[in-house]
């Protein structure tokens, strides 16, 4: 799970790492309150989870609390590479003196923990990474021994600290490890670290990944990141589907992670000789696509007001294609009148022929059959643009 960066800077503010004040805001009206709220000159920052926002224009300094309202009237609704903005942090403004980087995350080609440290952080640490890899440290952190202060000194220094800033950044290096650690996580990064012209070291900007295989060890964390999400994604993982909402309006599902994203291609590319539609989601109902299941995602996706058309596309396996289209039937006369959009459905594989016998028998209104892939995403497509 990836967390926003206003859930992070409170992760790190948990821990004891310096950081500024920041609230949310999801309106330009609750942006103009949190920055009176805190005072001085803000910086209204886009939460989406994708980096390269202050290039994009997500993130933008303003003066007083009517400047706010206005930087977030511009923020939200913007798209950042794929990424609409539905909230916005307000931060404290930071008068800032040096930028830094610094991140420790999970390195799984070398079975180990990594930390990257550079002087040199702010928005160009992609390009440093490319042109100067010299410049940007990289520094194998036993799992067991993990950041002490001494450790924490080497890393600065790898980094190109000079001694007394090495001084200041390292005891800020060990609470961030000590978040890595206790919280399960597989990526902290902080960029910018700074250092405020007042002599302060804050974090400005933090990246937190958590390993979701370690959530058991973390009460309440579900609840967190159900209460954090989309609503339609919320509610798929309370089915236990592994739904992932997206901006388009073809509805999408399928069996098998692979399939599921080619299918997202193939949508996308159809999309183009029709209005422009793409995906309105990914969703995999996996291997064994009961009645139950199909249902499930069907009512879903059917429920998402973005979907126009759904695409259902199966290669059958071990779970053969006649299942999969009584699951396809059982689950249109489970939602009954609740199932309004049309359905286009292509099947292949195992049992083919039944499959499709079974679905020409049932002859519902709304499913179309498309024979193969491509066919059957231009027909999603063309249906979602009417
Ligand atoms: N609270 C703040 N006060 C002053 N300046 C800030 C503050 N937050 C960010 N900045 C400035 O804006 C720049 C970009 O901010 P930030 O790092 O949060 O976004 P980004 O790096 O573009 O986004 P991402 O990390 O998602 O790629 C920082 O490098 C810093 O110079
Ligand atoms: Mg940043």
């Amino acid at each position: 799970m990836d967390l926003f960066e206003y859930q992070a800077r409170d992760l790190f503010e948990s821990y004891g790492v310096p950081v500024l004040q920041g609230l949310i805001a999801d309106t330009p009206a609750e942006a103009e309150a949190a920055a009176a709220k805190i005072g001085g000159l803000v910086v209204v920052k886009a939460q989406v989870q994708v980096g390269g926002r202050g290039k994009a224009g997500g993130v933008k300094v303003a003066k007083n609390p009517e400047e706010a309202r206005d930087r977030a009237n511009d923020i939200l609704g913007l798209d950042i590479k794929g990424h609409v903005v539905k909230r916005v942090m307000i931060a404290e403004g930071a008068s800032i003196d040096k930028e830094f980087y610094f991140s420790v995350l999970l390195d799984r080609s070398n079975r180990t923990f990594l930390a990257l440290c550079s002087v040199e952080g702010g928005m160009e640490i992609e390009q440093l990474a490319v042109e100067r890899p010299e410049a940007l440290a990289k520094i194998a952190v036993n799992a067991l021994e993990g950041i002490d202060d001494a450790k924490a000194l080497e890393i600065a220094k790898a980094g190109g600290f000079d001694d007394e800033l090495a001084a200041k950044v390292a005891p800020v290096f060990v609470k961030l490890w000590n978040v890595f650690k206790n919280e399960d996580a597989t990526l902290v990064e902080v960029n910018p670290l700074v250092l405020h012209t007042d002599g302060r070291i804050l974090a400005l900007d933090g990246k937190v990944t958590l390993d979701d295989n370690a959530e058991f060890r973390h009460e309440g964390r579900e609840a967190v990141s159900i209460a954090k999400v989309d609503p339609l994604e919320a509610k798929a993982k309370e089915l236990d589907l592994n739904y992932v909402k997206l901006e388009g309006q073809v509805g999408i599902i399928g069996n098998g992670a692979g399939l599921v994203m080619s299918t997202l291609d193939v949508v996308a590319y159809a999309g183009e000789r029709h209005g422009g539609v793409r995906p309105a989601n990914f969703l995999d109902i996996g291997g064994g696509a009961s009645a139950e299941v199909m249902a499930n995602g069907l009512g879903l996706i059917l429920g998402d007001s973005d979907v126009k058309s759904v695409f259902v596309n199966v290669f059958g396996g071990i779970t053969a294609c006649d299942a999969v289209a009584n699951g396809i039937v059982g689950a249109l006369a489970t939602l009954g009148d609740s199932a309004t959009k049309p359905l286009v459905v292509r099947l292949d594989g195992n049992n083919v022929v039944e499959g499709r016998r079974i679905l020409a028998e049932a002859n519902h209104p709304l499913v179309t059959v498309v024979e193969t892939m491509d066919e059957a995403a231009d027909k999603a497509a063309e249906l979602a643009n009417r």
